[in-house]
């Protein structure tokens, strides 16, 4: 099939790519000179697991092509998949002018019949607006249909998400119009819900204030723990054996932040108001969701010994959202960071990937080349981000180089006994605290073998 994506950012790049690996003709636009520009060139705008080896065989085999020019794009597919951002408005409500704007393109170039596909997320009511955009901005008399196809892939895992979908959500105004959407997808062999236009916006909303949810209510239940001296890795742990619960996005920690979980919520929670439905749960998560970094931050100043932290340095590993991403949104770190610096602190930070994103935020602070440079004369080290890399860190070693062994885990990466046996004071989300006694001081590192 020819295909068109418009918007070539985490889901559009990843979408399009995946459907030209499939053996598709896709030509992926965006309005970005520069992007398109690096693409052509190799170079891809994002971090994503497999996503450069996967650009460049199916660039090589000439099945897929990056440009700006959007009316050649559009004129040449029969599906077009509208994939450009959707953030949120001060209000909370969703701003839909990358869509509009998209949509206006899509009309004028509209040469023959097409299906225009939503993929960005969107409000219920969206594959209407967009079907009026298109009707009153074509310059030929041609027909098209509008279908929602909303999408689930998470970054860190995005390829092979769009590859092995759970399920695949189409909403099409009639039959024979989620017939084209239902051939394309068909070799991916994943379970395929077609239901109408409103019912799919609506399922992408739901579901990810669902998880959203979930998230909210392991920090609450964290938070009880850490005050009644219950361990909220073994309370999550116990509840998502439950299989009528589960146990992805059940982890307590700092709140969830990223592209889609707190502009979704607050989009929902919008669209419940706008049709003067009362939505308390929903709220109630979104706040949770607000307090948890406030409480983690409270944590750190107690640890460290009050508002002043001028003449500390705190080392902080991890600024993305979310480990195996580059991307920042509303990530975690940004307001750790901000903190630590109104505070007076010296602040030094560490990621894999998320560095140079970081830099435009906060270009005067120190980057480290791994944990330990992070760790050189720290008086803290910040766990913000569940890294791999961060999961068996040398703990002797990382101990020798702070200048006062204390570790604020915002992620839960470790066992509390053993970094009280490794001679470290430890907080963590919805644990009990510790800190070494005498006897197992700092030196008891080389003295004591370490059971994990
Ligand atoms: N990032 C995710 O993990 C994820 C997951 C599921 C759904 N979504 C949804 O998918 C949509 C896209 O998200 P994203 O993270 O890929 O966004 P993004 O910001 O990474 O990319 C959007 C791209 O669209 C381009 N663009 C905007 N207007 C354009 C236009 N008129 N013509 C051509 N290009 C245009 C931008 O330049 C940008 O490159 C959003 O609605 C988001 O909520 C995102």
């Amino acid at each position: 099939m020819n295909i068109c994506v418009i918007g070539t950012g985490y889901v559009g790049l990843v979408t399009g790519v995946v459907f030209a690996d499939m053996g598709n003709d896709v030509v992926c636009v965006d309005k970005l000179a520069a992007k398109i520009d690096g693409l052509n060139q190799g170079i891809m705008p994002i971090y994503e697991p497999g996503l450069e080896e996967m650009v460049a065989r199916n660039v090589a085999d000439g099945r897929l092509e990056f440009t700006t020019d959007l009316d050649s794009a559009v004129q040449k597919a029969e599906i077009v998949f509208i994939a450009v951002g959707t953030p949120p408005r001060e209000d909370g409500s969703t701003n839909l002018s990358y869509v509009e704007d998209a949509a206006k393109g899509v009309a004028r170039a509209l040469n023959r019949y097409k299906v225009i596909v939503n993929k960005s997320t969107v409000p219920v009511g969206t594959g209407d607006f967009v079907r009026e955009v298109i009707e009153t901005n074509k310059r030929r008399a041609v027909d098209f249909d509008v279908v929602s196809n909303p999408e689930f892939l998470r970054e860190g895992s995005a390829i092979t998400d769009t590859l092995v979908p759970d399920r695949i959500v189409i909403g099409a105004p009639s039959k024979i119009v989620a017939m084209r959407l239902l051939e394309l997808y068909a070799p991916l062999e994943r379970p395929m819900i077609v239901t109408d236009v409103a019912s799919a916006e609506m399922i992408k909303y739901a579901s990810n204030a669902f998880l959203a949810t979930k998230i909210s209510f392991a920090n609450a239940i964290a938070n009880i723990c850490e005050e009644a001296g219950a361990d909220v890795t073994q309370v999550v742990k116990g509840m998502g054996l439950d299989k009528r619960i589960g146990t992805a996005f059940l982890n307590a920690g700092i709140g969830y932040g990223g592209s889609c979980f707190p502009k979704d919520t607050r989009s929902l929670l919008h669209t419940a108001q706008s049709y003067g439905c009362e939505f308390p749960l929903l709220a109630a998560t979104i706040q949770t969701n607000e307090e948890q970094p406030k409480r983690f931050i409270a944590k750190i100043h107690e640890a460290l010994g009050g508002d002043d932290l001028k003449g500390k340095t705190v080392g902080i590993l991890g600024l993305a959202f979310k480990a195996n991403t580059d991307d920042m949104r509303e990530a975690k770190s940004l307001d750790v960071i901000a903190d630590l610096l109104a505070a007076g602190a010296t602040v030094k930070a560490y990621d894999p990937i998320a560095m140079e994103n970081t830099k435009s935020v906060f270009p005067h602070i120190t980057y480290g080349a791994n944990a330990y440079e992070v760790a050189t004369g720290a008086d803290a080290l910040i766990i913000v981000t569940e890294w791999n890399e961060f999961k068996n860190l040398n703990f002797e070693r990382v101990s020798a180089l702070m200048a006062r062994p204390l570790i604020l885990d915002g992620r839960n990466l470790y066992d509390p006994e053993r970094l009280r046996r490794l001679g470290f004071e430890y907080h963590s989300v919805g644990r009990a605290s510790t800190a070494p006694t005498a006897k197992h001081a700092v030196h008891s590192l080389r003295e004591e073998p370490v059971l994990v």
